[in-house]
């Protein structure tokens, strides 16, 4: 099965077991927007109390909050948004299709990066084990060809792209020869920037309405909340405050599902540090976020740093955190080193003092900031993607099953009654009722035990219980684990001691070492 097969079952998974639905599918759904189903939800839940845990219960320093999403709209003025956020579009004019000139660019240069795989893995297979990597990759004329090239095309993105050349990145484009992928011609438009931020009105009528933004980024909210909670929690720098909430964006290119949406959600923590501190910390804030994401069992191998090339108008470090989803590596997370840019620039549009006597040094300083940021539906797929598993038995059959960690699975127990009576089903129920105060626990009586096992392998439940005849005798049950799908018997007084053990959040935190 191809990458691009795998993630085409993930995407139709999603909705066939309840994790996502297209928005407002009746109508034929909305672009780039999507609802999460019953099993969605406690996914996106559980994701979010990991993050929120590990960053405001694990750090005494992290406090919450959270803000609206309309803000006043000089806000996106003194942050930037206004002016500098947006993207560089393109149209073909065959097709009339419009593309981000960036993302052709890049798109090209991962094709050269797999050329160059492609040739390594094909030397590998042919010398075996006298195969020397890295001196085939610095010898081989073909690999260094298109080395050569790629490297020629990166530096010339990364200056336009810092530079803001547009003309250059359209020449960018002709030179390196992309066409559109539906016309398949290469007629393309002047590259032209476009803003990525939603407005609305307030107020009652047109005349009195001003125009406001949905929120790009829920950072804002922070930044201008930042004296608020530095006073009424007296917290002392550094410190940090965390958010999750909805962001929006008209993204042009909006594909892989829930990767790139219009609306989403973030996950950001801003970490306010002495000025002249900030890299220390930056790096700090690097390796604290790698192992929260590592620690979730994925591999090691998954997982890479990608330094960008141009940084945002706010930045002057910033690096992301990529995971190799079934479409290549993509960014998941940004740390970035925000400097002092939002807290001056809105002491500058309020006119009000962002500054915070340090009482170490006794000076007043405006705060540097370094700054997590997370999507929670990017996080989501990667859990998807790394959960999902198309399994060989060894009867031969095989089975869908999604191999979440425990903590994280939307169901942790389904309990089934091996037959509707006896009293099978009411002694089900009890267990139900003694498990459901602490975990999501599910009832299900339809159908043979072997499916009902499949169901919950496909929604990734952790434990089956099965109440059979024995029970009743006694009170001991079979319980099924979900990845070995070995099953043992089990006092029905040991279950939630059993149940607590491997989904607890604890396992989880203590592998941070927070
Ligand atoms: N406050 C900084 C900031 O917003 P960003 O790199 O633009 O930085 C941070 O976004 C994270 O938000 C990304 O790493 C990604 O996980 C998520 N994100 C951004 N745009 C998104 C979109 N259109 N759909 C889903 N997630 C998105």
């Amino acid at each position: 099965m191809t990458q691009e097969e795998l993630f085409k079952k993930l995407v139709a998974h999603c909705k066939e077991y309840g994790f996502v639905f297209p928005s407002s599918e009746i109508y034929d759904g909305l672009g780039a927007v999507y609802d999460y189903g019953q099993n969605g939800v406690e996914l996106k839940n559980n994701i979010k109390r990991y993050w929120w845990d590990s960053m405001v219960k694990l750090h005494e320093n992290i406090v919450g909050l959270d803000a609206a999403i309309f803000m006043h709209p000089k806000t996106w003025e003194a942050s930037g948004h206004v002016s500098a956020f947006n993207d560089p579009l393109i149209d073909n004019k065959d097709s009339k299709k419009r593309y981000r000139a960036d993302v052709l660019i890049e798109d090209w240069m991962a094709k050269i990066d797999e050329k160059i795989e492609k040739e390594v893995a094909k030397a590998k297979k042919r010398f075996g084990e006298s195969f020397d990597e890295e001196k085939f990759r610095a010898t081989s004329p073909r690999v260094q060809e298109e080395v050569a090239k790629r490297e020629a095309v990166h530096t010339r993105f990364a200056n336009a792209m810092n530079d803001n050349d547009l003309a250059e990145l359209r020449q960018i484009i002709l030179d390196c020869e992309i066409a559109c992928p539906i016309s398949g011609t290469r007629n393309w438009t002047e590259v032209r920037q476009f803003n990525l931020m939603f407005s609305t009105q307030m107020g009652s009528t047109a005349e009195g309405a001003n125009t406001i933004y949905l929120r790009p980024e829920t950072a804002q909210g922070i930044f201008v909340n930042f004296l608020n909670v530095q006073k009424t929690g007296r917290m002392k720098i550094p410190f940090g405050i965390a958010q999750i909430g909805k962001a929006f964006r008209n993204e042009i290119v909006a594909r892989q599902f829930v990767f790139r949406m219009r609306e989403f959600e973030q996950m950001e923590m801003q970490f306010f540090v002495r000025p002249g501190t900030e890299m220390q910390w930056w790096n700090e804030w690097k390796n604290t976020r790698m192992a929260w994401h590592r620690a979730l069992g994925f591999g090691d191998e998954n997982y890479q740093f990608h330094d960008h090339d141009k940084l945002a108008h706010y930045a002057n470090a910033a690096t992301d955190i990529e995971y190799k989803f079934p479409f290549g590596f993509k960014e998941v997370e940004g740390i970035h080193s925000r400097t002092d840019f939002d807290l001056s620039n809105h002491q500058k549009f309020s006119g009000k003092k962002m500054t915070y006597f340090d009482p170490e040094t006794g000076e007043s300083y405006v705060p540097y900031v370094v700054e997590t940021s997370i999507g929670v539906d990017r996080m989501f797929l990667q859990v998807m993607s790394a959960a999902y598993t198309d399994e060989k038995l060894e009867n031969g059959d095989s089975r869908i099953v999604l191999k979440f960690p425990a903590a994280l699975a939307p169901v942790k127990v389904a309990v089934l009654p091996l037959v509707k009576k006896d009293g099978m089903p009411e002694k089900a129920q009890e267990i139900v009722n003694q498990l459901k105060y602490d975990f999501n626990v599910v009832y299900e009586e339809k159908d043979s035990v072997g499916k009902r096992y499949r169901r919950q392998d496909a929604i990734g439940t952790p434990f089956c219980v099965t109440v059979d005849g024995q029970t009743l005798e006694d009170n001991t049950v079979t319980v099924r684990h979900r990845d070995t799908m070995e099953q043992e018997r089990v006092s029905i007084d040991r279950l939630h001691a059993m149940v607590e053990e491997e989904c607890s959040y604890r396992k989880l935190y203590k592998k941070l070492n927070l």
